[in-house]
Formats: C-alpha cells, structure tokens, sequence
C-alpha cells in the first residue's frame, strides 16, 4: 500500500457573506493525494477551486466557515483543530499553499534572502541568518535559480523569476504537499513551461512528497499531473487519471472544458475553439438537479428533478451525470464525426 498524503472525506465549506447569507463553495468533496502522485483541480472561475484549497489545509477563519467533513494529512486528522495550532504546526511544514497572484504579493520593499529569513523563524527561531543563507542558496541552486536572486528586491525580478522565487520560497521548510493555485495563469508561454518544469521537479528533488496543481485550464494539467478533478459549482463532477479526463471526458461540462483546448498550429496560438455557452449557477441557491443543467447539450427532463450523485466507473474514475458511460461516449462520437464532415 502507498502512503496517503493527504485525504480529504466529504468536505463542505461555506462562505458567509455579509448579509448573512450562505455560498457552499466545497460541497461534500472527497480527494485523495499519495506519495509521490500529483492531483490536478480544473474548472472556471467560480467554481470552488480557491475555497477548496484554503479549506483543505483546515485554517479557517470569518468570513470562511467549516461545515462537515475530515482532512487527514499524513496519518495526523487535522479536522476541527485552532487556526492558532494549525499555522503553528501544519502550514509551511505539512502542507504549503501558493495563493493566486501570490508573485504580486511579494513585499517590495523586502528583500527576498529578508523574506526567507522571516518564514524560517516563524518555524525555528533559533536558525542563524548564516543557515538560513545556505539553506535557501542550497534550495535555490537546486531548483534552478541563481543564488544571486537572493539578494535582489522583487520589483527587480521578471514575472516568470518572481513566480519561480515564489515557489522555491513556499517549500524551503520541505512540506509533505504543495498546492499551486494557478502558478502559470498570469505568465507568457516560456515562464509557464519553466514554472511547470519547476513543480514537476519538487518532487523529485525531495522538497515535496506531493502536490496540488490548481487551474482553469483543464488541457493544460495533461503530461503535469497524475491525476485530475474536475469541479463544477462547488462540487466535484468529474476525476479519474489524467489521461482519462484529458483524453475521454465523461462528464459533459470536463468535455466542454476540453474544447477549449490551445491548437498548436503557426498562428492559431491560444485559440479558443469552443467556450461553454453560459455562466456557473449562484452557489446561494444552487440548482435541485444537476448544477450543469441549465448550460447542458444533453439536458433530460430527469436531470433537474433531484442531486446527481458522484458515479464510480470503469477503470477507477467517477463522473456525477445520469446518462451512462455509453451514453455519453455515443452522443461526443457523433458530435465529432458530425463536426468532420
Ligand atoms: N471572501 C469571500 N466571501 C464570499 N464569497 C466568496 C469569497 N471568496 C470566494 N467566494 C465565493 O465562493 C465561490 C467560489 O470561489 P473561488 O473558490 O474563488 O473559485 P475559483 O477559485 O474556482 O475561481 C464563488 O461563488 C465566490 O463568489
Ligand atoms: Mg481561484
């Protein structure tokens, strides 16, 4: 049996706005990551990708509430313990977290070596700057990185090198996981292969036992991650391997997601061939049914009458969808040979 790093049982959160009114961005999600797996999370913006991971690490405080449900990171049941104790002995240590637009929130008047110094001591006092200094030259050298980055302020750093301090800064305490909310959204195309090059390599460089890319682009998470989740209105609609979803979707919204896919071809660069016609369901009231319902192609009657379980499927993976595995195959097939001719 393979180590679990992290597992997450029917988890459910729930933002609380100021009028009082409740947004159940995690609903009952269930993941599991092993030791030396990586877990891709894919779906728009507003889908719960963000609140998931916050709530996954179990530090939660106003307006972000826990609801039900456990996480257990590496053995230890972190579920219902202090924000206090949890930034204390879990983050940084057990599990790190690289928010979004995290290389913007670099303190630009710091120094990076001066921002190490602080997340080393916060975990260990009594580090001299001198091993610090050698732990984070080390760190860096391995990665990639010049030692000479450490020195530097982070307005003198291109986005990509900012990114890429950002990342070797969040795994300098060697965390069993790391989640990356969307590293390579905001950067050009040759600073996100380095930055996905530089998650690939955590693990095999010991820094990580683990890690959690998370992004809203599903094609992207193909030859980066073992295997992918996919979340649609807070809840989980598809998972499988990674060569499962990217290559066969079930579920019609992974499959919509999929047709958005970069063409590689001269001069069709990031071209978006298909969007999802509509926009995610509000999450204060979400849908009786299916929450996919409304933007479907292959709405049926019985898909709003009541909630959609998560089915288990051929070959380990799950997909929360009425219509059968044939159904569904049958129905992209003749889509495809229609779109051919
Ligand atoms: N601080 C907040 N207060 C209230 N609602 C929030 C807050 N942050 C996010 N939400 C709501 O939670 C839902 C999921 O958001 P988020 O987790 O950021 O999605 P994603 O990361 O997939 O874009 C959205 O409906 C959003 O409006
Ligand atoms: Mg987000």
């Amino acid at each position: 049996m393979s180590n679990v790093i992290l597992e997450v049982r029917e988890l459910t959160t729930k933002w609380v706005t100021r009028f009082k009114e409740d947004i159940y961005a995690v609903d009952h999600v269930s993941l599991k990551v092993e030791e030396g797996k990586s877990l891709g999370i894919a779906g728009e913006s507003g889908c719960g990708k963000s609140t998931l991971a916050l709530s996954l690490m179990g530090y939660y405080f106003p307006p972000l509430h826990y609801v039900s449900g456990e996480i257990i990171i590496d053995g230890q049941n972190i579920t219902g313990m202090k924000p206090d104790d949890i930034r204390k002995s879990i983050l940084g240590t057990e599990i790190s977290y690289i928010p979004q637009s995290a290389m913007n929130a670099l303190n630009p008047t710091q120094k990076v070596i001066s921002f190490i110094e602080d997340v080393v001591q916060a975990h260990d006092p009594y580090k001299t700057k001198q091993e610090i200094y050698e732990l984070a030259r080390s760190c860096f050298e391995t990665l990639g990185l010049p030692a000479s980055v450490l020195q530097q302020y982070p307005v003198e750093l291109s986005g990509g090198m900012k990114q890429r301090t950002v990342i070797a800064t969040s795994v300098i305490l060697f965390p069993k996981i790391l989640i990356a909310d969307e590293p390579s959204s905001a950067l050009d195309v040759t600073s996100q292969k380095m930055v996905i090059k530089m998650l690939k390599n955590l693990m095999e460089n010991g820094f990580i036992k683990s890690l959690i890319f998370i992004t809203h682009e599903l094609p992207l998470l193909y030859n980066v991650t073992d295997d992918i989740m996919v979340m649609y209105a807070g809840q989980i609609v598809e998972g499988g391997s990674a060569k499962q979803v990217v290559f066969d979707p079930l579920h019609p919204y992974a499959k919509g997601l999929m047709g958005s896919i970069i063409v590689p071809e001269q001069g069709q660069r990031n071209v978006k061939l298909t969007a999802i016609p509509g926009v995610p369901p509000n999450l204060k009231k979400p849908p009786a049914g299916c929450r996919f319902a409304e933007r479907c192609k292959y709405v049926r009657p019985d898909c709003k009458v009541a909630p959609v379980p998560l089915y288990s499927a051929n070959g380990g993976r799950a997909y929360r969808c009425i219509l059968s595995e044939e159904t569904l195959r049958a129905a992209y097939l003749r889509e495809a040979q229609r779109d051919a001719s």
